[in-house]
Formats: C-alpha cells, sequence, structure tokens
C-alpha cells in the first residue's frame, strides 16, 4: 500500500481518542474570539504573532503559552463552545470516543469556578451524544507544579461530579515533580473510584514511569516516551499490557524527538507495547488525530496491520465497557485496508 492509501485507511477505521487536553484544543481564531467577548487582553495583534509565539523548545516553553491562551476561557459557554468545536472537528477524523483531560486548576487559580468550567464541558458531552453518537470520558487533572494540597482542594471540589469524572491524572512540569509528590491524593482519588492516568516518561525519566505504576498504580500511561530506555521496564509494559497514549506532533513540537524519523511508535508496535496515537494539544502542535496519523505514516515504516493495531489499542485501552470495546473492534476488523 502506498502511504496516501495507509492514511486513507488510518481515516476509514473508527478511532478513539485516550490523550487530548482539551484548553489545548483553543485555536487562535477561538482565542481571540473569546478575548473580544470577554474583553480579555492578549499579547497577540494577528493570528501570524499568534503562529509565530508557538515555536517552542521544550515542554515549558509551550506550557507557558498554554496557561496563558487558557486565560480567554472564563463562562460556562466558553467551555461550552471549546468542547462543542473540538468534538465536531474529531468527529470528522472519525473519532468515535474521546477521553478528555481537563486542568481545572488552571481555571481556579484564576476565579473562575470549577462548576463554570465542568458544567460547560459536560453540556458539550451530552450534545455530541445525542447529535452524532460520539462517546466521551471526562479526565481531570492534576498540575504537578502545584503542591499536593493544591490537588486535594481539587479533588474535594470535584466531589458532586464524581458520577461524571471518569478518571484523574497529572500534567504540566514534569521535571522535578515526580509522581511521588501525589501519591497520598491519587489513592484518595482511588478510593472515590476513579480511574488513574499519569503523564510520565515524556521529558522525565523512566524512574518517574515506575513511580506512576508502584506508587500512582495507574490505569494507563501518557506518553511513556523515555521507558525505551529502561529494558526491563520496557518488558514490564508489555507483559502488563499497559497502554501507552503516544502523540507524535507533541512529541515533535516539544523537541521530545528531533525529527518525526526518530520516533518511537513503529518501534513500541515491535516491542509489542500497546501504543496509541493521539493529538495532545492540537491546537498548538500542528493537528488533530488524523493529522498525528499522516505524520507518522510518513515518517515511518508503518503497514497497514501496524495502523489497524493502533486503531485497536485505543479502543482496548479505553475506559469503555467489554461489550463497548467488543462492538468498536468488530467494527475496525470489518473495515478494508
Ligand atoms: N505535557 C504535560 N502537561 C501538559 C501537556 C503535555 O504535553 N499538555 C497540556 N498539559
Ligand atoms: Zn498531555
Amino acid at each position: 500500500m502506498t502511504k496516501q492509501d495507509l492514511v486513507a485507511f488510518a481515516h476509514k477505521l473508527p478511532k478513539a481518542e485516550l490523550h487530548l487536553h482539551i484548553e489545548g484544543s483553543l485555536e487562535p481564531e477561538m482565542m481571540f474570539a473569546l478575548a473580544r467577548r470577554n474583553n480579555v487582553d492578549l499579547p497577540f495583534k494577528t493570528l501570524e504573532e499568534v503562529r509565530n509565539a508557538y515555536a517552542f523548545s521544550n515542554l515549558q516553553d509551550f506550557l507557558d503559552i498554554y496557561y496563558q491562551g487558557m486565560s480567554v476561557l472564563q463562562t460556562e459557554e466558553d467551555f461550552f463552545d471549546l468542547t462543542m468545536a473540538y468534538l465536531n472537528r474529531v468527529r470528522a477524523d472519525n473519532v468515535r470516543h474521546a477521553e478528555i483531560f481537563f486542568d481545572p486548576q488552571g481555571h481556579t487559580e484564576r476565579g473562575v469556578p470549577f462548576d463554570t468550567a465542568i458544567s460547560g464541558i459536560l453540556t458539550a458531552l451530552q450534545m455530541a451524544r445525542a447529535q452524532f453518537g460520539m462517546t466521551a470520558k471526562l479526565i481531570m487533572c492534576f498540575l504537578r507544579h502545584l503542591p499536593e494540597e493544591d490537588a486535594f482542594t481539587t479533588l474535594r471540589q470535584a466531589e458532586p461530579w464524581l458520577d461524571r469524572i471518569e478518571a484523574v491524572g497529572l500534567d504540566s512540569s514534569e521535571v522535578g515533580h515526580p509522581p511521588s509528590k501525589f501519591e497520598r491524593v491519587f489513592a484518595a482519588a482511588r478510593e472515590s473510584g476513579l480511574k488513574l492516568v499519569a503523564h510520565a516518561g515524556e521529558e522525565g525519566p523512566p524512574e518517574y514511569v515506575r513511580e506512576a505504576l508502584d506508587l500512582l498504580k495507574i490505569d494507563r500511561l501518557d506518553h511513556g516516551n523515555r521507558s525505551l530506555e529502561d529494558e526491563a521496564l520496557t518488558a514490564r509494559l508489555r507483559e502488563e499490557q499497559m497502554t501507552l497514549t503516544v502523540c507524535p506532533l507533541s512529541n515533535l513540537k516539544l523537541c521530545v524527538v528531533d525529527d518525526m524519523t526518530a520516533h518511537p511508535l513503529k518501534r513500541m508496535l515491535d516491542l509489542g507495547l500497546k501504543a496509541t496515537v493521539n493529538s495532545d494539544d492540537p491546537a498548538y502542535f500542528g493537528g488533530y488525530v488524523m493529522d498525528n496519523f499522516a505524520a507518522v505514516i510518513a515518517a515511518l515504516n508503518l503497514d497497514a496491520e501496524d495502523i489497524r493495531t493502533l486503531a485497536r489499542n485505543s479502543f482496548e485501552g479505553a475506559f469503555l465497557s467489554g461489550g463497548e470495546k467488543r462492538a468498536q473492534l468488530a467494527a475496525i476488523d470489518a473495515v478494508l485496508p
């Protein structure tokens, strides 16, 4: 198959997106529109100035811009519009299910109530389900550069919403903020019946991935790239069939890889790791799920079975019921290359 045929095949396959920060789907056009609607001053005057600012040399460069961008999100309607725009966009990529991160502390820190953010997001998730049958789950992330005590405050704010939150996650500046810092609040979240995920091994060392497994007891690993530096850890991830939510364009933009041809996705699949393809922060990193598939297909030696495996992995690693997974997997198996 040509690379073009592989991209067409990837497009046809039903897919789940498991690593998407909803605040990272804020496109510059919407950023300007919401800034105007809410009278927020932005340091950019034109779309071109925004695009020029999106040149990052590491995770922190990006995070500084990302937190600044989310300042335009103020009302429930803003969160609804943001979420609806993402869901409509990835519907065109044949994403049938999305497990969406949000960063409540990025909003409560600025005086936007927890309930405002989550209400707007949840209304959009319900509407997408009713209007076009896309399913979605919500993952509440703790910002790891803040103290664990603040994460506990966030968990308390989430109490009235626990039946509508699937999992907790851990994101923001990785190096210097190891998973061990959040062991107690993850245990409390587990007690509350929530699933657990964490970013680890994006910039941080393999030891952070071990901590996420052993101390946080995660159900799924976000990124995980640097696990490959440690053979025993790699073997363990394979044996445990731990899902890795890999984000190729993010890795390129944040200089986790120097070049897409050096991306470890194909190596992960060949090692038997349960890798998936995701967009992370599509408005900042150059595209949505299908843009990520197109980028890895262009740069790596992936074949049609690799592409099918990536789509299957996205549902096997999702927090869906057995029946829901079986239906999606059967639909994937019915698509011919
Ligand atoms: N890494 C860590 N924190 C984040 C990211 C990421 O890629 N995106 C949004 N918050
Ligand atoms: Zn992420």
